[in-house]
């Protein structure tokens, strides 16, 4: 593995490269990555780096949304076929339809969606600024795309604001129940529950803290408790209890993964950086429309 990681290490130098990662990602992605984080943070790097390549290490909707943000730089996805399962629930006809129904209102995207999606959108989103977005728009109502429980649970906390969701979902987190919450209470009653937005109202409804994954991560950092339940994908866990040996990091329950999420190797990645392969590319009419709408995200969350 030593020898990859050097190669690695060689040519993003070489290749004035960098590599983002998200903290689904394996967790030996980290020893190569420039930046981990989450999607906010990591298309907030994309759009200000002066690298000539973007190594993105997650899933498609992520690297295309770096391309979007950096179209004069060439951006290369490890592995090609990891997509998001829940961008894939959202079709650009059923957006079309979606919109349609909802024409009288703005329309809000979660960043897990397609380019296609993102261009008929007024403004974008991500799990951490979803509720600073919706507020910004200064309306009762808005019309949310695709997740439905990250809408949901947009409503509930603003109170004043109707949240119409499409039915779209992320089956990594959906695998998450309150029976797992309340067994995980019974077991270590001293730990703090933290839920990523993406599980069930029921689950996000009796958590200590609902948040992002950097939302959950920086909440273990400022945190004095010692002991934490966490509700959300294992690369959050592995980061966590690497980063904190000292605390106490609970996974809610076994196999909490993201499939796609998990298909980047270290190979994978060295491939992409020899052969500049699995290059992003959007139709331009279409990232026209859509920057906009990510655009307007990053000029609410600078
Ligand atoms: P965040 O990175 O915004 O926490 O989103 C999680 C996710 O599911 C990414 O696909
Ligand atoms: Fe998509 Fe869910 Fe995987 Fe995130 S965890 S990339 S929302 S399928």
């Amino acid at each position: 593995m030593q020898k990859i990681i050097e190669k690695i290490k060689t040519l993003k130098k070489q290749k004035n490269a960098i590599i983002l990662a998200h903290c689904y990602q394996p967790v030996e992605v980290d020893f190569v990555a420039d930046y981990v984080g989450d999607s906010l943070s990591l298309s907030q790097v994309a759009s200000k780096t002066n690298a000539d390549i973007i190594v993105f290490a997650g899933v498609y909707f992520m690297a295309q949304t770096a391309k979007l943000l950096s179209p004069n730089k060439k951006v290369l996805l490890p592995q090609i076929d990891a997509g998001c399962r829940m961008a894939d629930m959202l079709s650009f006809r059923q957006l079309k339809e979606f919109k349609a129904q909802n024409s009288d209102i703005p329309l809000v995207c979660y960043v897990n969606s397609t380019a296609e999606v993102k261009s008929e959108c007024d403004i974008c989103c991500t799990s951490s600024n979803a509720l600073e977005i919706v507020k910004s728009l200064n309306t009762d109502r808005v019309a949310f795309v695709p997740d439905t429980y990250l809408g949901k649970w947009v409503e509930k906390q603003l109170g004043n604001v109707e949240v119409i969701t499409y039915p779209g979902f992320c089956p990594t987190h959906l695998q998450i129940r309150p029976v797992d919450i309340e067994n995980a209470r019974k077991k270590y009653p001293n730990a703090l529950v933290l839920v990523h937005p993406e599980c069930h109202m029921s689950v996000s409804d009796i958590a200590d803290y609902v948040g992002s994954t950097t939302g959950i991560m920086n909440f273990v950092r400022k945190s004095d408790e010692n002991s934490f339940i966490i509700a959300t994908e294992q690369g959050v866990v592995d980061r966590l209890k690497r980063d904190y040996p000292e605390k106490e990091i609970i996974p809610i329950k076994e196999n909490i993964v993201c499939p796609n999420m998990k298909m980047t190797s270290l190979i994978d990645i060295l491939n992409v950086l020899e052969n500049e392969n699995n290059e992003i590319d959007v139709d331009k009419e279409i990232a026209k429309k859509a920057v906009k709408c990510l655009d307007a995200m990053l000029g609410v969350s600078k």
